[in-house]
């Protein structure tokens, strides 16, 4: 039996249209749920739209549009999105469906049910951006304005009925979960910086509003809003059809094995989530993943700041796989990265260009002219061809490792590399120079660099998928040989030329 995977990105607020963070975390998830079908896994991945708040009630108010109109037409445009940008989600979840509602519902009442909800009165700092709660100490001054220190967003002060959360009663609770399973939290450096703020000492926690109306009313009280956050961190649980348990998608893929988010979400997926269910009875996510943020100019790409690198824009002058080479290659998973045209420019030439796509064009060349089209069968498996080919199936077991821990630059510098040596070994053993000579030998080599090839497409078809499926249809590879266990198996068409394919990634010039 297929053993289930649950990956999820979070769900963005469609409050204007999507910008190259929102791609970033969306690639990254979509690259790890590739990666876990390829080696054969059942998996379900989501993604989808948050759309309840003040932050999007005001933004509608602001477009003059009704808020649930307001709210369809940019949903749309992250719906779009998971096209452009090859994502192979399962399922797109709108926070104002019926489906969602259900559970919302559900979760609530199992927090009243446990008498972790309490009605009482919040005053404090609140972000509207952020759709977040600020205690004193982490609020600062700014140009006579009130800020939160962490993201720079303005705050309000609110006084307000509400009801709580006895988040209070969950910090030991939360500590041993981080202790137990020190891998809850990745990467590590994250995980430290949750658990001293939970070392501190949590406060109840604000779950309702009433002073405005866009969003789920709590049961039995419609005055009141849930939290943004409540609502939508259920979200995840609601594509599974929750609170129907019995329920295939639930039961298979219950607890999710990666929240993919970003740093600023962390408090949220690493503190509250876990005790929103512990409260509610039920199994907790298995990890959060908190990536550092993609900068621009240095600073985090934000509509704000306007410094925003359209994704689609970059994709229709570069391509797609290229975009998501790009993101995952030159921005470490864990930190902040610094991107720029300039620099996808150069990694376009060096490592899509002149790298793999060179490799494979020159070898299909050369099958098609010395060979009418057809991989040359190995005749004699001698040492150099052997050491060559084992260099991926013997770190086989520890590039599964490196993705099972999200180490996903770890992983793609030793694909490169592998790609690197594919290059060498056909340069090195001059094949062409075999013509007359050894017609024999010159075959194998063919034969080796082609098997080198095709396992290499098989690693970074998750990365960039469209151009790995060019591959894999040039060299006729079966539908169901596409897959990671096929790195160590003859999976080669020999009895049918391979196909004529064009340049796989163009050059590109300065200027362009
Ligand atoms: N709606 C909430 C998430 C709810 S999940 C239950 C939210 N939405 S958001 O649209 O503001 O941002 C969502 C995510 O987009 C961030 O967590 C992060 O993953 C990604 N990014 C947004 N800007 C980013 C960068 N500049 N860089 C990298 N990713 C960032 O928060």
């Amino acid at each position: 039996m297929k053993k289930n995977f649950y990956i999820t990105t979070p769900i963005y607020y469609p409050s204007g249209k999507p910008h190259m963070g929102h791609a970033y975390s969306s690639i990254l998830a979509d690259i790890f749920a590739r990666f876990k079908r390829l080696e054969g896994y059942n998996v379900h991945y989501l993604t989808g739209t948050d759309e309840h708040g003040l932050k999007i009630e005001r933004e509608a108010k602001k477009n003059n549009k009704d808020t649930k109109a307001f709210c369809d037409e940019i949903s749309v445009k992250f719906k779009d999105l998971t096209r452009i940008l090859n994502l192979s989600n399962d399922d797109f979840i709108r926070t104002t469906e019926e489906r969602h509602y259900k559970s919302v519902e559900e979760i609530w009442n199992r927090l009243i049910d446990s008498k972790d909800i309490y009605l009482g009165k919040y005053s404090g700092w609140y972000s509207i951006s952020d759709e977040a709660y600020y205690e004193d100490d982490e609020i600062i001054e700014e140009n006579n304005k009130k800020v939160a220190k962490s993201s720079g967003s303005s705050v309000d002060w609110v006084e307000e009925d509400s009801y709580f959360f006895k988040l209070s009663k969950w910090g030991d609770k939360l500590l041993e979960l981080y202790k137990t399973n020190p891998k809850f939290i990745l990467p590590a450096s994250r995980r430290n910086e949750v658990i001293k703020f939970v070392e501190k000492g949590l406060k109840d926690l604000s779950v309702s509003r009433t002073s405005f109306s866009w969003g789920i009313p709590v049961p039995k009280n419609k005055k009141h809003i849930i939290y943004v956050w409540l609502d939508a961190l259920t979200n995840y649980l609601s594509a599974l059809n929750f609170p129907d348990t019995n329920d295939k998608l639930y039961k298979n893929f219950w607890p999710a094995d990666i929240h993919l988010i970003g740093k600023d979400i962390l408090r949220f997926h690493a503190i509250y989530w876990p005790a929103f269910l512990m409260a509610s009875k039920l199994p907790l996510p298995k990890r959060v993943y908190g990536h550092g943020w993609i900068l621009s100019d240095e600073k985090k790409m934000s509509k704000s700041l306007g410094n925003i690198l359209d994704p689609i824009d970059i994709i229709n002058k570069y391509g797609i796989d290229q975009l998501r080479y790009y993101l995952t290659k030159e921005v470490s998973l864990g930190n902040d990265g610094n991107i720029s045209l300039e620099n996808l420019k150069k990694c376009i030439n060096n490592d899509l260009a002149n790298n793999f796509g060179n490799l494979c064009q020159r070898v299909f060349s050369f099958i098609g002219k010395n060979f009418k089209g057809k991989i040359p069968k190995k005749i004699k498996d001698n040492s150099i061809d052997k050491s060559f080919n084992d260099e991926i199936t013997k770190d086989l077991k520890s590039l599964i490792e490196l993705m099972d821990n999200q180490d996903l630059n770890s992983y793609i510098k030793k694909v490169v590399d592998f790609s690197f040596n594919a290059n060498k070994y056909f340069n090195d053993n001059e094949p062409w120079s075999l013509k007359k000579s050894d017609s024999e030998r010159m075959g194998d080599i063919v034969s080796s660099i082609t098997k080198q090839i095709l396992n290499i497409t098989l690693l970074l078809s998750p990365i960039i998928p469209k151009t790995c499926e060019v591959i894999l249809d040039t060299l006729n590879i079966k539908k169901e040989d596409r897959i990671i266990d096929s790195i160590k198996k003859d999976v080669l068409n020999y009895d049918v030329p391979i196909k004529k394919n064009e340049i796989l990634f163009k050059k590109v010039d300065d200027d362009s």
